[in-house]
């Protein structure tokens, strides 16, 4: 639905060039919700201005429903901008106007009668839960109320595609749970694709189907948001990666941890399951089955959109023989096992 083909933008003032986005591809398929995330400066916004072209990318294509965005006319990109609705950290309502107004104004701009914007708007009112407030203005809502109203006046010209930049980094926790909920209901229910940028990782967990972590205006990661918190990757993560993982190696293993096999030397392993498998018995299995000695120094379990996600991080003792065996048998359940290192037998626990 859309695609991004080796985009770059710089910005050029007196003393200094900044590269905002350095060659990013991308494409992001309909009715799915996509999650961008990365610090502040990333390019995060640029990014998703340059989706909808209110920036121009220096080079590059913007596909959106196989149209190239860079070469069409004013007349055709402004129709094209119809299909993509926006909304924003600080709501971007117009103050001197009331609720029905403000969610009225796209249509309005558009010169359409009243009665059928009426029509238009009356459910998006209902959906918003603004049915209260439609003559109050921007002032006299909360935070939450704005960010509906902002939604609703975003979904009037009927678009396929809902950009949100940063559109909850200004709610309390309870507000931002209640605004990603009615972002979930509007895609399942008017199959509504969003494309969602955050800081935040809560908010990619709570609703994010695929996730892609920016970095120097580069894409670092893209993946599908439960292998992400899995842990399922062929390669290894960098640290903004990590640290968005939220996993960081225990203190305790750094100082002690190689990558060095050697005599006496224990494995560490990150364990990281899903789904069903969280009910497997591991370690009941791991020490009965194949006589391996598990010592457990990190546990948790994550519940993503409803999946239970769990990593942990473990010592293990045996026989090279059934420390493999142990393995497969990991592996087989569909466990991802990763060893991070080795470390001294007993440097970590008393012997
Ligand atoms: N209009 C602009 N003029 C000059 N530099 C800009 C402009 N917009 C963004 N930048 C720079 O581009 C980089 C990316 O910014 P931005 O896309 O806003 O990142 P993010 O949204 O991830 O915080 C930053 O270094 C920022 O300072
Ligand atoms: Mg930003």
């Amino acid at each position: 639905m859309i695609e991004i083909h080796n985009i770059k933008k710089s910005y050029v003032s007196r003393s200094k060039t900044v590269i905002a986005l350095d060659n990013i591809s991308l494409s992001v398929k309909e009715g799915e919700i996509f999650g961008i995330i990365g610090r502040s400066g990333s390019g995060k916004s640029t990014l998703i201005r340059c989706i909808n072209l209110l920036e121009k990318p220096d080079q590059g294509q913007v596909i959106f429903n196989h149209s190239n965005l860079m070469s069409l006319s004013d007349a055709h990109l402004r129709q094209a901008r119809q299909q993509m609705g926006m909304i924003f950290q600080h709501f971007n309502l117009l103050a001197n106007k009331n609720i029905y107004d403000n969610i009225a104004l796209p249509l309005r701009i558009k010169k359409m009668p009243e009665k059928e914007i009426e029509k238009i708007i009356m459910p998006l009112i209902q959906l918003t839960d603004l049915e209260q407030r439609v003559e109050n203005y921007p002032a006299q809502l909360s935070g939450g109320q704005k960010q509906r109203v902002a939604i609703a006046r975003a979904l009037a010209t009927k678009p396929s595609v809902l950009l949100c930049d940063e559109a909850t980094s200004a709610l309390d926790p309870e507000t931002t749970l209640s605004i990603l909920q009615l972002l979930q209901k509007i895609n399942r229910d008017m199959n509504l694709t969003i494309i969602l940028i955050t800081h935040e990782m809560d908010v990619i967990k709570q609703i994010c189907h695929r996730i892609a972590v920016m970095e120097h205006g580069k894409i670092i990661k893209e993946q599908d948001t439960i292998e992400f918190f899995s842990h399922v990757s062929s390669e290894a993560d960098n640290e903004v990666v990590e640290s968005y993982l939220q996993q960081e190696i225990p203190e305790l293993l750094g100082s002690v941890m190689t990558q060095q096999v050697a005599t006496d030397t224990d494995p560490i392993w990150r364990i990281c399951f899903q789904g069903d498998a969280v009910s497997l018995p591991l370690v009941t299995t791991l020490v009965n089955n194949f006589q391996i000695e598990v010592n457990i120094l990190q546990a948790q379990i994550d519940y993503i959109q409803g999946i239970a996600v769990g990593i942990m991080i473990v010592e293990v003792a045996g026989h090279d023989a059934q420390l493999k065996e142990g393995l497969d048998y990991l592996r087989q359940q569909q466990i991802t096992v990763e060893v991070l290192g080795y470390v001294p037998r007993n440097a970590i626990r008393p012997a």
